[in-house]
């Protein structure tokens, strides 16, 4: 019996303990991409909320189960729940819906055929964005544009030297940026989402580039590199939380050299200042414009 689990359902949908994780935002997980056609025999999905993102996970986990196997599905009714019947029945299939704990579920059993599959696929794969030119996949943070906080790090960061990390690196445009100075030897690239790590592989073919598929929070303080640059997440499972942003400056101190730096973007609202104050010797906001503040840090 083949059990698969995407995301991380509350524990009142009693997600299966022995399945097989295929998140992209769960380093380690297996790519649902990658599980062969009508293999398995249930999944549980915890939707993610942006609607291509959606479609093209449960166009996967159908394609996945064997017929007569089972999909369970949920979703925060405002983050996509409302509509997970809809979309669900597009792919011709009778849905099941029941609402709990401000959630849409629905549980459909695989039948032979099935419609609008490979449509929903491709409208949510990975592809090169048209006026971005890079790679990058609906899921990914700001997937189809330059973020604003990147963009306002990008314009003030000066040329960097030596071995360095990008921190949540998402599709690589941060990166890009950085390797244009001939001085730095080194930089990893670090994200948490398999999706934006795959289409940063693709954007950045520089070679002192490394890329990792991992936690920033579980990253070994090396305490090693010259600098650190970073637009670090404020949001975590959809809900806005300071706390991982502060996790991100504590294990920049920790990765760098005494004398590297840090250079981070943040929306100015959150209140990073006592955290790197803590975790640094001097700390210079740099910048503080359209909404975004860049602040200097040196170990
Ligand atoms: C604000 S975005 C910046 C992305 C990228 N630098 C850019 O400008 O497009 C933050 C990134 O951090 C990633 N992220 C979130 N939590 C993380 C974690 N715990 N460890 C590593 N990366 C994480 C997200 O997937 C996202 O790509």
């Amino acid at each position: 019996m083949t059990t698969l689990l995407y995301g991380r359902p509350p524990a009142v949908f009693d997600p299966p303990g022995d399945a097989v994780q295929t998140s992209p935002l769960i380093p380690g997980s297996a790519p649902l991409e990658s599980v062969a056609e009508g293999s398995v025999d249930d999944i549980m999905v915890y939707a993610p909320p942006g609607v291509l993102e959606r479609r093209y996970t449960l166009a996967l986990a159908l394609r996945a189960l064997k017929p007569g196997g089972r999909l369970d599905v949920m979703a925060p009714k405002d983050k996509g729940g409302s509509r997970l019947k809809k979309e669900l029945a597009a792919f011709g299939v009778e849905v099941g819906e029941s609402a709990k704990a401000h959630h849409r579920r629905c549980v459909v059993i695989r039948p032979e055929t099935l419609d609008g599959l490979d449509e929903a696929i491709e409208a949510g794969a990975p592809r090169l964005v048209p006026g971005l030119e890079a790679w990058s996949q609906p899921g990914v943070f700001a997937w189809d544009r330059l973020d604003a906080g990147t963009m306002a790090l990008a314009q003030t960061l000066p040329p960097m030297k030596g071995a360095g990390i990008d921190l949540g690196c998402g599709y690589g445009a941060l990166a890009t940026v950085v390797l244009r100075a001939p001085a730095v030897t080194a930089l990893r690239l670090v994200d948490l989402d398999r999706r934006a790590v795959e289409a940063a592989r693709k954007n950045v073919t520089d070679p002192r580039a490394s890329f990792e598929w991992a936690d920033v929070r579980t990253l070994e303080d090396t305490g090693e590199l010259n600098f650190v640059v970073s637009n670090p997440p404020f949001h975590d499972g959809g809900a806005e939380d300071k706390r991982l942003g502060q996790a991100f400056i504590r294990k920049a101190a920790g990765l760098l050299k005494k004398g590297g730096g840090l250079w981070l973007v943040a929306n100015r609202h959150l209140p990073y200042e006592a955290e790197l104050n803590d975790a640094f010797k001097r700390v210079t906001m740099v910048a503080d414009a359209g909404g975004y503040k860049v602040f200097e840090a040196v170990k």
